[in-house]
């Protein structure tokens, strides 16, 4: 497969076409964002440690029967995946309190969240992905009412595989952010899976290992995302 044009750059990975309309190569580059872009780094390694991380869990989710977009790692830092149609809408699903509702509600950090929630954000940086719910997806013709409930549906199963995957690998799975795409109509699991769109602490300690220890300045980013993924099962050669 030849790489041809860029296609999109998002924050952390550009997307680049093909020779093969329905096919598209994700670039992880080792920048790191926070406030919607407005403050932007670069570390080392981190391209490739997220890109290996995605395939894995996407991996994982592809053989408990979740439709995701990928088909094979071509580099370090490159993967190729199916080209979807991108719904620009969030799905975020919280096992633990943390990020945005512990502001928005005044709750303790760590609570435990049973049921899990979900949340909705519309995919947009200019307007800080505001927090919508499924009548604006209806009303405003983002997604159709199908494709929805299939969403939150694979939304809901991919908790349930990944709290017991991190679980296995000594992490908690408090919580995460997917977006959707279609495939010939099909609803297919896109963008990424890795510590920068996740919350994942150490299950014994409570220790933080995703991109908090970026947004609150904490220190040792690249060395927690390591970690994570060689718990998971990453290798670096
Ligand atoms: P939040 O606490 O900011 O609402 O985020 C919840 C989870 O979803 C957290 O793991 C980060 C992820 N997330 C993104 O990766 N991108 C986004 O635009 C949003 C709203 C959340």
């Amino acid at each position: 497969m030849k790489k041809l044009a860029e296609f999109y750059r998002g924050k952390a990975k550009t997307v680049y076409t093909t020779d093969d309309p329905h096919f598209v190569i994700l670039e992880f580059r080792n920048d790191i964002s926070m406030l919607d872009g407005k403050y932007l780094k670069q570390f080392d390694r981190k391209g490739m440690i997220n890109n290996q991380f995605n395939y894995i869990i996407m991996q994982k989710l592809l053989r408990s029967g979740i439709p995701t977009q990928i088909e094979r790692v071509l580099s370090h830092h490159e993967t190729l995946v199916k080209k979807l149609k991108m719904i620009p809408v969030e799905f975020v699903v919280r096992n633990r309190a943390a990020g945005s509702i512990v502001k928005r509600l005044g709750i303790k950090e760590g609570q435990i969240l049973d049921p899990p929630l979900y949340d909705l954000f519309l995919k947009n940086d200019s307007m800080n992905d505001p927090i919508i719910n499924a009548s604006y997806c209806r009303t405003f013709g983002w997604v159709s009412e199908v494709h929805f409930a299939k969403m939150k549906e694979l939304t809901y199963q991919t908790n349930h595989i990944l709290k017991n995957f991190f679980d296995d690998a000594g992490l908690i799975l408090v919580d995460f952010k997917l977006e959707f795409g279609l495939f010939n109509d099909e609803v297919v699991l896109g963008d990424e899976f890795s510590p920068d769109v996740s919350r994942l602490w150490d299950k014994k300690t409570l220790k933080k290992m995703d991109k908090d220890l970026f947004r609150q300045s904490l220190g040792g980013v690249i060395e927690a995302y390591e970690e994570v993924a060689r718990r998971i099962g990453v290798s670096f050669n």
